[in-house]
């Protein structure tokens, strides 16, 4: 079965019981299924279930459960990240962004319920192998909470002084992280060695998106472009141009990829790495306009 496959499988049987029946919200059920589908990228449970197929995936349903709580944790914080109260985004994956289309309380509630669903997801596949379930809640707590998940990244925003590196590592490079940790716990792994590849791939990814942030147009990336300018937050380009940017981009998975541990899968994981090379760098006609002068 393909990754995309597995992904949307446990994926709608997850939001099926979430949804719940007539003695539910309706709106906020909607507003859940809206948040989560059809979905963006979905590059972090992509890595986590590549990881663990790389481990030898011999408990399946585990991985595919870490890869669905993973997703819902990035899908609620996209949901608060967009809200008036942070950045204030009308456009999310091309749609409007929850706020918009339910309500200010809706998409609240919507982050709050899709965060305590992650972790029901995995305190149920707990039935499968308990002492993996339990270690993967932890780095999946770790990488959302405080100090040094999501919500520690966004709180940086804050601050008067933004310290770069722990800001970009909490709000991108926390579930990266979690991914490739969460991956290799799947398939009974240690934890530990997975560590330097998520974060590479969080900083690689940090990266694109500054450069896609300051080269696309709102329609091409299907969310608001320019964030960083009109909010005045740092950006690579900013700091290294574009061309200097797109050079650190590429030493940066250089070096993810002579991270990777030694395991089964390791020649696929270093070209999956690869592909999101090339995915993520900018391309051509982006690239002219910013470097051409006017
Ligand atoms: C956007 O993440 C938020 C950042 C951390 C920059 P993605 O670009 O992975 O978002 P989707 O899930 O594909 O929409
Ligand atoms: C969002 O970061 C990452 C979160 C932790 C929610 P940004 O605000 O930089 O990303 P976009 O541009 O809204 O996707
Ligand atoms: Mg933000
Ligand atoms: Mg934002």
């Amino acid at each position: 079965m393909s990754i995309t496959t597995r992904l949307d499988a446990a994926t709608a049987s997850v939001l099926r019981r979430a949804m719940g029946g007539a003695e539910a919200p309706a709106k906020l059920a909607q507003a859940l299924h809206y948040a989560v589908t059809p979905g963006g990228a979905r590059i972090r449970p992509t890595i986590l279930l590549s990881v663990a197929m790389a481990c030898g995936d011999d408990r399946p349903a585990l991985a595919d459960a870490a890869a669905v709580a993973l997703e819902l944790i990035h899908c609620a914080s996209l949901v608060h990240d967009d809200l008036p109260c942070f950045d204030d985004a009308d456009l999310r994956r091309g749609k409007a962004t929850v706020h918009k289309a339910y309500s200010e309380p809706l998409a609240v509630l919507t982050g709050d319920s899709l965060i305590v669903l992650a972790f029901d997801v995995l305190a149920e596949a707990a039935g499968q192998d308990s002492d993996r379930a339990l270690r993967m809640i932890r780095v999946l707590s770790q990488r959302t909470g405080m100090p040094l998940g999501i919500c520690a990244g966004q709180g940086w925003e804050s601050e008067a002084e933004i310290n770069l590196s722990a800001y970009h590592r909490a709000k991108t490079g926390a579930l990266f992280i979690a991914a490739t940790q969460m991956g290799a716990l799947a398939a009974g792994q240690d934890a530990d060695l997975w560590e330097e590849l998520g974060a590479r791939i969080g900083e690689a990814f940090q990266v694109a998106d500054d450069l896609r942030d300051a080269l696309y147009d709102a329609e091409t990336l299907g969310k608001p472009a320019g964030q960083d300018a009109t909010h005045g937050r740092p950006n690579a380009v900013n700091l290294l141009g574009v061309q200097g940017a797109i050079r650190r981009l590429k030493d940066i998975l250089g070096g993810a990829i002579a991270s990777i541990p030694a395991c089964p899968g390791e020649a696929m994981l270093a070209d999956m790495v690869r592909r999101y090379a090339e995915r993520m760098t900018p391309v051509a006609p982006a690239l002219h306009q910013a470097e051409t002068p006017r």
